[in-house]
């Protein structure tokens, strides 16, 4: 379990030649762990062999949903675990995966813990109109700025937005997506594809500074579109990389 207000040690990946031996032992806090999409990554971080705490309002919440995890796949050895938000955000690295209009508070009650962390905002700012979504422009240009606000001693990357959860969900979906990484931080872009990368079926990809982040976050109105309209769980794959 990874304890609010201890000393953190340096981040496991800094250094290119280090990084891949060692994010196999990165523990990872999920804030907000508790829904769809916090479930999902949780499944296919732990099934790659990560450990992962699912953060919460709720602690309480947290440990049943990382119980039920670990029981939906009886077969495997998943490292899930439930606790409050704050201890899930004193993890090696944080996922921000609260609907976007609760990021800013919730990463501003734990952003002296994300000091020199790596947080990963996997947010959109969408809203149903009829059978289309559409996409807001949040303060800053994008919720991953508002992150980088709120806690501004962190590391904060962009990445996740065109995943379905229920996809990820199911470990016996295969998995078959490009994820476009953005962020202002190389480490914060590195450590996240390489974290990325663990996951079978995905190819994390570095898609510039968190300025893309915007029009990234926006173009999953987009997707989730179609998806309604084609009865889909599609997500993005690019040609010719
Ligand atoms: N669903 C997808 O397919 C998908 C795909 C890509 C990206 N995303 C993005 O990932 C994020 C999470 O998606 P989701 O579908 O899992 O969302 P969700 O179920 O609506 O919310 C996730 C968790 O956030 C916490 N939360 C809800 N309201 C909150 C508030 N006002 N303040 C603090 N915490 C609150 C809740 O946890 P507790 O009640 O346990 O605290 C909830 O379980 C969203 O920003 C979404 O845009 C979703």
């Amino acid at each position: 379990m990874c304890s609010a207000g201890a000393p953190r040690p340096a981040p496991l990946w800094l250094g290119p030649v280090r990084a891949c031996a060692k994010v196999s032992s990165v523990h990872v806090g999920i804030l907000g762990g508790t829904g769809p999409l916090g479930r999902g990554l949780a499944v296919r971080l732990a099934a790659a062999g990560l450990t992962v705490t699912v953060g919460s309002r709720d602690a309480g919440r947290a440990r049943e949903i990382a119980a039920g995890i670990a029981s939906a796949w009886p077969d495997r050895t998943l490292r899930v675990q439930g606790a409050a938000n704050a201890e899930a955000a004193a993890c090696d690295l944080v996922v921000m995966a609260t609907p976007w209009d609760a990021a800013d508070p919730t990463v501003r009650a734990v952003a002296g813990e994300l000091e020199g962390t790596v947080v990963v905002s996997v947010a959109n700012a969408l809203v149903k109109q009829g059978r289309e979504l559409h996409a807001l422009v949040p303060a800053r240009g994008s919720v991953a700025a508002v992150v980088q606000a709120a806690a501004p001693g962190a590391l904060v990357a962009a990445a996740c937005h065109h995943l379905p959860a229920s996809t990820l969900a199911d470990l016996d979906v295969p998995l078959d997506a490009d994820v476009l990484v953005c962020s202002d931080h190389l480490e914060a872009t590195t450590a996240t594809m390489e974290l990325l990368g663990r996951i079978e079926g995905l190819r994390p990809l570095d898609a510039g500074s968190l300025a893309s982040a915007g029009p990234v976050e926006a173009f999953t109105a987009v997707l989730v579109t179609l998806n309604l309209r084609y009865k889909a769980h599609a997500t993005l794959r690019l040609g010719g990389l």
